[in-house]
């Protein structure tokens, strides 16, 4: 055996290892430097050669071996490098490129937008927005209210009580008036948007959940003239600046006096239609001056000062600028509706 023979043995991997991949590079290793390897075969023949021929063919081969080897390295090494780019490369997000979203991009729900839209007319008249609990005990719910425990509003048919009776879910959100009231001393003017729940036979006008928006201004000299004044600013605002406004006398207990307001039609203007039932007019609101038994609960000064309270009915005012003429459209989730909005 030569030295020729080595070299050409050297050459001949070399360029195996040039066009190896990650698998093949394997078999090269084998090939060459395995148990059975050439070189190994060759190491293994030398005792068949003399002392000098073992020293000067077992150096070179054991070199071939080495350089052999520190190629297939280096190649694992440039091949594992290149593997991992190309990954990074697949996986890398594009995030300027417009690519598809496959979910339709959503939009507030009508109710959602109303309360949006009443609350921004309030807070332009200067009113806050607050919140209350849609849990709620007898007291805020009813007895701060000036409801006792004997009034038809108390009928356990249109409440609904939670385990032992001491809690229940809010009938309205007047309660949110008496939260208000304990954590604030006048002047207060406050807007309550929120749920209410009430455990009536639903139909195309009753629901067991629906929204209100409660108001309260509380100071020094208010009177029903400046309520007269708020609740048509609001209405021209959120209906229009020519539609007719009715007070009619009404009765809350906790606000005296009290009215509730209705809208002429703005779908026939009051000649009468399907939407208001002929009569030419769509309740919106109940409201009215705080009964002095209210600012007594909450430990106001009922000489001192006077009060509004009102509270608008959010599905109504929509179902009625929409003409919707179903409240459960509202709590169906059905897109064909939603999507109109
Ligand atoms: N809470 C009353 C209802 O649910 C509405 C109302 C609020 C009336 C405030 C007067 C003042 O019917």
């Amino acid at each position: 055996m030569n030295n020729i023979n080595i070299e050409e043995i050297v050459k001949e991997a070399t360029l195996q290892i040039k066009d190896a991949n990650l698998e093949s590079i394997e078999n090269i290793k084998v090939k060459y430097l395995g148990k059975n390897g050439i070189l190994t075969q060759i190491l293994k023949s030398l005792s068949n050669y003399s002392i000098e021929d073992k020293k000067r063919i077992g150096s070179i081969t054991n070199k071939a071996k080495n350089d052999i080897e520190n190629e297939i390295e280096l190649k694992k090494e440039t091949l594992k490098k290149a593997m991992l780019e190309e990954k990074m490369q697949k996986e890398k997000l594009d995030y300027s490129s417009n690519f598809y979203f496959p979910f339709p991009k959503g939009s507030f729900h009508p109710i959602i937008q109303a309360i949006e839209d009443i609350s921004s007319v309030f807070k332009s008249l200067g009113f806050s927005i607050a919140q209350g609990p849609e849990i709620e005990t007898e007291w805020y719910n009813f007895e701060a209210l000036n409801i006792s425990g004997n009034h038809p509003a108390r009928d356990t048919q249109d409440t609904f009580y939670l385990d032992g009776a001491k809690e229940l879910l809010r009938t309205h959100t007047s309660p949110g008036q008496i939260h208000v009231m304990e954590k604030q001393k006048p002047p207060i003017r406050v807007i309550v948007p929120g749920k209410v729940y009430r455990n009536e036979a639903s139909d195309a006008t009753h629901f067991s959940t629906f929204h209100q928006i409660e108001g309260l201004a509380v100071d020094e000299n208010i009177t029903f003239v400046d309520l007269k004044a708020v609740l048509s600013d609001f209405i021209h605002k959120f209906f229009g600046p020519s539609v007719g406004i009715r007070f009619r006398p009404s009765h809350f207990q906790f606000t005296e006096p009290s009215s509730e307001v209705d809208v002429q039609c703005i779908f026939c203007k009051g000649k009468g239609c399907n939407v208001c039932k002929n009569s030419g007019w769509v309740e919106i609101l109940g409201c009215g001056m705080v009964h002095p038994n209210v600012l007594k609960a909450v430990n106001y000064d009922s000489e001192k000062y006077t009060g509004y309270a009102f509270g608008i009915g959010v599905e109504r005012v929509t179902m009625f600028k929409h003409g919707i003429d179903d409240i459960r459209l509202f709590f169906e989730n059905d897109l064909r509706f939603l999507k109109q909005f």
